[in-house]
């Protein structure tokens, strides 16, 4: 499904049609996220998207398509 919403968001002309590389997440690498304003830290992979680490950690944050394409999550 996230192929063809890429694919899709490209065909629009929302994405850079010629992107100089795909990124290939790694599951094992890991990264600490800090929401300076509201409090909490936690650790998080390449693959997870920093919305899913916010709502792990029980902040909401307004969202609809999950994936990075409709901008209702942008703070
Ligand atoms: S919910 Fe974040 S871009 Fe759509």
């Amino acid at each position: 499904m996230a192929a063809a919403m890429l694919a899709d968001a490209r065909a629009r002309g929302l994405l850079d049609p010629d992107p100089i590389h795909d990124v290939v997440p790694d599951e094992t690498t890991e990264a600490e996220v800090i929401f300076a304003r509201s409090g909490p830290v936690r650790t998080g992979r390449e693959t997870n998207t920093v919305l899913q680490i916010a709502k792990d950690a029980g902040l909401w944050i307004p969202s609809s398509c999950n994936f990075g394409l409709c901008c209702t999550c942008r703070i």
